[in-house]
């Protein structure tokens, strides 16, 4: 599509920083003149009308953490990573496989830039994952699943599976549901999850083979070393909520040589202990880099390169994953979104419907 005006005006999410509230604000998109005269996205990026944006964790811990050392980049932080949409317009030299009008999904990555919060989005395919959407789920769907299932993948991502021995601590999260379903079509022998008990069908439909309830057992240490005594010790462990329990007895449960990846490190949350969690984690990476831990210790971070995209809109194409929604919120009601995300109850992914499809 081409436009008449080199401009385009539309509301957004943005805020200042943490001190500040998350509100709706104008903002614009500069386009640059087409060959015709007519007026297109920039050189390299693609510019798309959203439909729905997913929230994750990372966008309230943006949100709180901003008033410290990041108060002054960017008074205008965008909301919101996931989307989905139809694409408006490409710029010359755009690296992409979709094209104009193609209904997508995908991830906007620069974390201290504009957000997925917004009618419109201008983003450079290089940095931000973007993909066609699958055609046997609609634009609400499309958008709930690119960061945490690329999360997933990234978590998975070269470990042997076939036959293995694998726990996934938080089952239920937004991510811990793709890695189980992952590993179940990795071909993984046996997958122990820890989840609460209200999800205990669900988790078992998606592959666990047993279940720990972190909320009568939220030390779970003795039982793993139970599921040890029973079949034997981890080939990995995948950690998708964050706690350091395994720890004190990890030679004794982690295969040598054997995998332990986490994308939260050793405590959740945003605040003092998560900090000291955190910096407990990295050293433990750095002394597995340095071959003085028997294991292989990563906090994996999502690949915003995006060569994982394709293959997982294949996935869901082959209805081989399933996809989890816990609601959807109207463009003016984020506020209430993100008191259901900071509640930790949601039950898979929140919505923001920006704009209604047309049927
Ligand atoms: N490093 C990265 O690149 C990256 C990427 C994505 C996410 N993350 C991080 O990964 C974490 C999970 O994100 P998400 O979007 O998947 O989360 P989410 O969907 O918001 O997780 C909500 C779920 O957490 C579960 N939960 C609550 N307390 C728990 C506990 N003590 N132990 C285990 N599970 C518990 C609850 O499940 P029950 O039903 O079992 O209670 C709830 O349904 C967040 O901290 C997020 O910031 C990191």
């Amino acid at each position: 599509m081409a436009f008449t005006s080199p401009t385009i005006s539309y509301k957004a999410y943005a805020y200042k920083n943490g001190n500040y509230p998350i509100e709706i604000i104008d903002e614009t998109i500069h386009l640059v003149k087409g060959p015709n005269g007519e007026f297109i996205a920039p050189k390299g990026k693609i510019l798309l009308k959203i439909n729905y944006a997913s929230l994750n964790p990372v966008d309230y811990k943006l949100y709180h953490i901003k008033p410290s050392f990041l108060k002054f980049i960017n008074d205008k932080q965008g909301f919101g990573r996931d989307f989905s949409g139809q694409v408006i317009s490409i710029g010359s030299n755009t690296n992409t496989e979709v094209k104009v009008g193609d209904f997508v999904q995908g991830i906007y990555t620069p974390m201290l830039d504009k957000g997925s919060c917004a009618q419109y989005l201008l983003l450079d395919p290089k940095n931000s994952p973007i993909t066609t959407k699958p055609t046997n789920i609609d634009l609400a769907k499309a958008a709930s699943w690119p960061l945490v299932l690329g999360t997933a993948i990234g978590l998975l991502k070269n470990l042997p599976l076939k036959n293995s021995k694998i726990a996934v601590l938080g089952a239920s999260t937004s991510v811990g549901r793709y890695v189980v379903q992952l590993a179940r079509i990795g071909g993984a022998k046996e997958i122990i999850t820890t989840n609460s008990s209200k999800n205990e069908q669900l988790i078992s439909e998606l592959g666990a083979t047993s279940q720990i309830d972190y909320r009568k057992h939220p030390n779970f240490l003795p039982q793993f070393l139970e599921s040890v005594k029973e079949s034997g010790e981890f080939d990995f462990i995948i950690d998708t909520f964050g706690g350091a329990q395994l720890f004190p007895e990890i030679n004794h449960i982690l295969k040598k040589g054997g995998a332990y990846h986490s994308i939260v490190g050793d405590a959740p949350g945003h605040g003092f202990a998560a900090l000291i969690g955190s910096i407990k984690s990295i050293t433990r990476q750095l002394r597995s880099k340095l071959g003085l831990i028997d294991y292989n210790y990563q906090i994996s971070l999502l690949d915003n390169m995006g060569g994982w995209i394709n293959g997982a809109r294949d996935l869901i194409q082959q209805d081989k994953l399933r996809i989890f929604i816990d609601s959807v919120y109207p463009f003016e009601e984020l506020k209430q979104a993100i008191e259901k995300l900071e509640s930790g109850k949601a039950d898979g992914k929140i919505l923001i419907e920006v704009e209604k499809p047309l049927a």
